[in-house]
């Protein structure tokens, strides 16, 4: 295909997110949106009032078997995701999947074999790895300027809606863990949740999912549809300074702190000293750019290049697996759950 050749995208997914990404297709100048898919028919009434020129249909087959079309975008229930992704790639589509890519790892591990031998792209929309501030602490970590890494605490908590099919645990934390795993550049490899379905009492909606990393960093991230404030901030505290990721601000998203405390060894068989510092607080300017523009723009230019996404299957497998290591654990009292090889296809 040459580069001036639209690619030809139809959305299937109609609902509360999909019309974020149809919005963002349709503003890029290189892409053409050949179909709007949902299962129901108020929701393509909707799309014809904002897009009357975009067809809409029900019927996936139909999308699936037209040859103008080369990618499909899924954002349809996480329950849906695996025969949606799995018939459009047996057609020969390039796949973005919204996340979590599928509902268990061996769902997982077939659609990136599938992905891999029909030489097809295969991307996960964990959007916050496009988002400027994220990408910005990765930059900001990746130059050593906070140190060695200790931890990370993540606060993800409004009065949100309550999903029927999922806990809170693979709604919300798929975002949390997308968002570590691209910045330690390490997925954990054990995981301890504690949570309750505090309305639903099957449907946990609060859950305090600790992980454990390779290298020695811990991590702690809070979810939940109860809360009575939104709260949407990181702290990464390293060796040599602090930060603070908070997404509900407008401007200063990204604090870095010059705060930490020193060790210093005893000289004979006295205690050791601490000191303690307290310097400037910066904040880096971040661009504004929306991140599924950001997002949206590398699925095309990877289903036209051929490039491995940043977030491709690979990565939304390891995800997965965490959330179903972190769903077991809390379905079994917080018991810790290793899930190293659990990310690897040849256990599948
Ligand atoms: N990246 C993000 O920040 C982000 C934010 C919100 C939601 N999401 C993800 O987007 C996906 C959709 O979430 P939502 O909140 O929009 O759900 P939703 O229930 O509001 O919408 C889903 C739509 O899919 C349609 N649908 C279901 N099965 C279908 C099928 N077989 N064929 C065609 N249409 C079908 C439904 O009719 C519905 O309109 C989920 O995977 C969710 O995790 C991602």
């Amino acid at each position: 295909m040459g580069v001036e050749t639209p690619l030809r995208v139809a959305i299937v997914g109609y609902g509360y997110w999909g019309p974020n990404l149809l919005r963002n297709y349709m503003d890029m100048p290189d892409v053409w949106v050949s179909w709007v898919c949902d299962a129901r028919s108020a929701q393509l009434r909707k799309s014809s009032a904002r897009y009357p020129a975009v067809p809409t249909t029900g019927d996936l087959d139909q999308v699936l078997g037209d040859p103008d079309v080369d990618a499909v975008v899924v954002a349809t229930p996480i329950s849906t995701h695996f025969p949606i992704a799995k018939a459009a790639l047996e057609a020969g589509k390039h796949v973005f999947v919204e996340k979590p890519m599928t509902a268990d790892t061996s769902q997982a591990c077939e659609l990136v074999r599938l992905a891999n031998d029909k030489d097809l792209v295969l991307m996960v929309g964990h959007t916050f790895v496009f988002s400027p501030p994220v990408r910005a602490v990765k930059q900001i970590i990746d130059s050593g300027e906070l140190g060695d890494i200790y931890f990370v605490a993540t606060q993800r908590v409004n009065l949100g809606l309550h999903q029927k099919d999922v806990s809170v645990v693979w709604d919300l934390a798929p975002h949390d863990i997308s968002i570590l795993y691209y910045w330690l550049g390490e997925a954990a490899e054990s995981v301890n949740t504690t949570g309750r379905g505090c309305i639903v009492p099957s449907i946990p909606d609060v859950a305090f999912i600790n992980l454990r990393f390779p290298s020695g960093i811990v991590a702690e991230i809070q979810v939940s549809w109860l809360s009575p404030v939104k709260l949407r901030r990181t702290m990464v505290v390293g060796s040599q300074k602090m930060l603070v990721y908070d997404d509900t601000e407008n401007v200063e998203k990204v604090k870095i702190f010059d705060h930490g405390v020193d060790y210093k060894e005893p000289e004979d068989f006295g205690e050791f000293q601490l000191s303690y510092r307290t310097g400037d607080i910066i904040s880096p300017k971040i661009q504004g750019t929306e991140p599924l523009f950001l997002e949206a723009s590398h699925f095309v230019q990877c289903c036209r290049t051929g490039e491995r996404p940043l977030t491709d299957g690979w990565a939304g497998l390891r995800v997965v697996a965490s959330l179903e290591a972190a769903q077991a654990s809390l379905d079994a009292g917080g018991v810790t759950a290793a899930l190293a090889e659990k990310a690897s296809c040849e256990q599948v």
